[in-house]
């Protein structure tokens, strides 16, 4: 088994399938005989907790939500993500920096993009990060029965996807639709990541025979 210190992160709007795809592309590089880590944000610690916990409260001051997704991301890279990279996994992240970026400043006007960068300024950036698209109204109908957390509002999730979409343009992240079936949906993300992880020197065939 190869070891490729290799970072990948998937973000878009609740309900997108983020959680679904980045299980399945573990599935599917593990296959393929790489060390994979899979991970999420929130976090498994117990800032991540925290703020789990504070998702249905409304009351929490978006600020403070904002410093604590920052510190929660701060430890997890350093504590978590930093050190499977180092041991030569792939590590997928289910939501990372731009999370932040794109919930967090649409909260209040106060918020800035350039502020919320600045609070994650100390983490590593992705190798590769994949937005998952879909219409809000697509995504709230795939949680219908669930009790809503505090962003799952079709109006905010509106501006929410808005600024991904205009984000990954800007940064160069990939977007793919996730309208599709889940299986068609998935191949188009294992194609992407076939040819970054090519892209950077991995050879395919040796590593799935190796
Ligand atoms: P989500 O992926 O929906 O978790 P689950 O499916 O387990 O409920 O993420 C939780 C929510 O947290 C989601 O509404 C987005 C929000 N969030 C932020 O606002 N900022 C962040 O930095 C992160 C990581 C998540």
């Amino acid at each position: 088994m190869k070891e490729i210190p290799f970072f990948c992160a998937f973000e878009g709007i609740d309900g997108c399938g983020s959680t679904t795809h980045a299980k399945l592309l573990k599935g599917f590089l593990t296959n393929l005989g790489f060390k994979v880590h899979l991970t999420r944000e929130p976090s498994d610690s117990e800032i991540g907790h925290l703020l789990r916990k504070f998702l249905s409260d409304n009351s929490i001051p978006p600020t403070t939500d904002a410093l604590l997704f920052a510190a929660d991301r701060d430890y997890h890279y350093h504590v978590e993500i930093k050190k499977k990279l180092e041991e030569g996994y792939i590590v997928i992240s289910d939501r990372y920096v731009e999370s932040s970026i794109v919930y967090q400043s649409l909260q209040i006007p106060e918020i800035s993009v350039k502020w919320v960068a600045e609070i994650n300024k100390f983490v590593g950036k992705p190798d590769l990060t994949i937005v998952l698209d879909i219409d809000p109204k697509i995504s709230l109908e795939r949680k219908r029965g669930e009790p809503l957390e505090k962003f799952e509002d079709i109006s905010f999730l509106i501006k929410v996807r808005q600024l991904y979409l205009e984000r990954a343009k800007n940064e160069g992240y990939e977007i793919i639709n996730t309208n599709d079936i889940i299986e068609l949906v998935q191949e188009k993300i294992q194609q992407i990541v076939l040819k970054k992880l090519e892209s950077v020197g991995v050879d395919i065939q040796t590593q799935k025979f190796g």
